[in-house]
């Protein structure tokens, strides 16, 4: 577990925070000596930049890391594999979230390869929340290590695995349907997309917690590669496909800290998990297929899948009118031109909820933007064979085409989805290149204020 890599009971070497502002009245405090020391160093008190204090008058050699005042990853969240390997303590208080970055920034991916080297580890100061902060840190790097999995180690099955096991720790219940049994359950497009994988798509459908508390359902897009299907990506759209279901991995780590949390709500946890390959049995341009809603849906492009897989998981929710639905889901190219890699796309069909996760995503450091479900767009999706198909013809405003394909699905329930990235393109504090969570910090936040203690 990465908490267990990354905190310790008894920190040794002290650590302080200066913020940038003072940096100068601060400094004019020290001794000569240290004040050269750190001019030697360049140490300016910049956010994240850290240089050693000597030891001074009996006082023991101590780190010294610049912050700008702001509540984020920034400070902490570049420290632990920079500074030396050995055991530290904050000095200074830090909060929370600074102490989550140390820890997201301390995660290493070392299923194929060993480790360079071992982070830094922290003391948590007893004035923090240490619970959530290890939780969430163990949450958020459960998402990141399905995510970084080569697909080939990573298909339905073992993501279905993956769930059991989540299911087994906290004492959830977890029924997995897969292959042809999808069929019986009308779940005919998730069936469509993964039946011509060598390993058969599945949707998995975890429950936990008290009966009567908030119903809340967290859905996952779990395309564990997406080649595109008979409409096949080109070699660079194809090359990060391991990472289409990062939705899943977003939707599992956030039901693990729900879990871990204990956070009086009744969870459902919903991953369709399908491969998109290439086989003679593929689903096809200009096929149509039945949903689990009772809506036939046209097949326009077979690599707008993933809206397809959470077409049967929304309408599955939807069936028990729960309090709230959110899905997380690698969905769009287009996303990622409106708000680029490092920004979740959200679309929300409750005003007042929306406001709440635009809040929420900035106090937790885990940024979100609304996009609009615009009407004026459906006429894209209208098909003339079907009751919608799968993509516009138009290339315009494609994540928008795309939550409104969802939304098609949802009835009556206020509904999130999240157009994520999943990945980290460049290391920042906090968040190492690589599979990420992106939208869990934020929705966790979101149900902790309306649910918990
Ligand atoms: N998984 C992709 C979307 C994606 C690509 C997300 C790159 C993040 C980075 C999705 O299944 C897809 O292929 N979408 C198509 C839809 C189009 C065919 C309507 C897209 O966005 O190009
Ligand atoms: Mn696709
Ligand atoms: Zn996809």
């Amino acid at each position: 577990m990465l908490s267990e890599r990354c905190f310790t009971a008894e920190g040794t070497t002290p650590i302080q925070l200066v913020s940038s502002k003072d940096f100068d009245t601060w400094q004019a405090q020290l001794s000569a000596g240290q004040q050269a020391w750190l001019q030697r160093q360049g140490f300016t008190a910049r956010k994240g930049q850290w240089a050693w204090l000597e030891e001074d008058a009996g006082a023991p050699a101590s780190v010294v890391t610049g912050w700008d005042g702001r509540d984020n990853f920034d400070a902490l969240g570049g420290l632990a594999l920079k500074l030396p390997e050995g055991d530290y303590s904050l000095q200074t208080p830090a909060t929370d979230l600074q102490i989550l970055g140390w820890a997201l920034g301390a995660y290493q991916f070392s299923r194929y390869t060993a480790a360079s080297r071992a982070p830094a580890r922290l003391q948590i100061p007893s004035a923090n929340n240490a619970d959530k902060i290890i939780h969430s840190a163990d949450a958020v790097a459960f998402s990141r290590d399905l995510i970084n999995t080569g697909a080939g180690d990573m298909c339905p099955s073992h993501l279905a695995a993956e769930a059991a096991a989540l299911a087994e720790t906290f004492d959830a219940s977890c029924r997995i349907t897969s292959g042809d049994a999808l069929l019986d359950m009308d779940c005919g497009a998730i069936h469509a997309v993964g039946r011509a994988a060598e390993d058969p798509p599945c949707l998995i459908d975890l429950h936990w917690g008290n009966q009567a508390d908030p119903a809340v359902v967290l859905i996952g897009k779990g395309i564990t590669f997406d080649s595109g299907g008979l409409n096949l990506k080109p070699a660079a759209g194809m090359r990060w496909m391991k990472k289409d279901m990062g939705g899943a991995a977003t939707a599992m780590g956030l039901a693990y800290l729900i879990m871990a949390q204990k956070l009086p709500v009744s969870l459902r946890l919903l991953v369709p998990a399908a491969e998109n390959a290439v086989a003679g049995n593929a689903f096809r341009p200009g096929d149509v297929l039945h949903t689990h809603k009772g809506l036939t849906v046209e097949i326009d492009n077979t690599d707008a899948e993933g809206r397809l897989v959470l077409c049967d998981a929304l309408s599955i929710a939807c069936a028990e009118q729960p309090e709230l639905i959110f899905d997380f889901a690698t969905l769009t190219g287009s996303a990622r031109s409106a708000v680029g890699t490092e920004l979740a796309a959200m679309f929300c069909n409750d005003d007042n909820l929306a406001l709440a996760l635009q809040a929420s995503s900035t106090s937790s450091a885990d940024p979100v933007w609304r996009m609009p479900l615009h009407g004026g767009y459906e006429h894209m999706i209208d098909s003339k064979v079907a009751d919608v198909v799968n993509s516009a013809a138009s290339p315009y405003a494609g994540s928008i085409t795309a939550a409104l394909f969802l939304q098609r699905f949802v009835t009556d329930v206020a509904w999130t989805h999240f157009d994520i990235m999943a990945f980290n393109t460049r290391t920042r504090p906090g968040h190492p290149e690589g599979g990420e969570a992106m939208g869990l910090r934020a929705v966790y936040h979101y149900l902790e204020q309306r649910f918990g203690p």
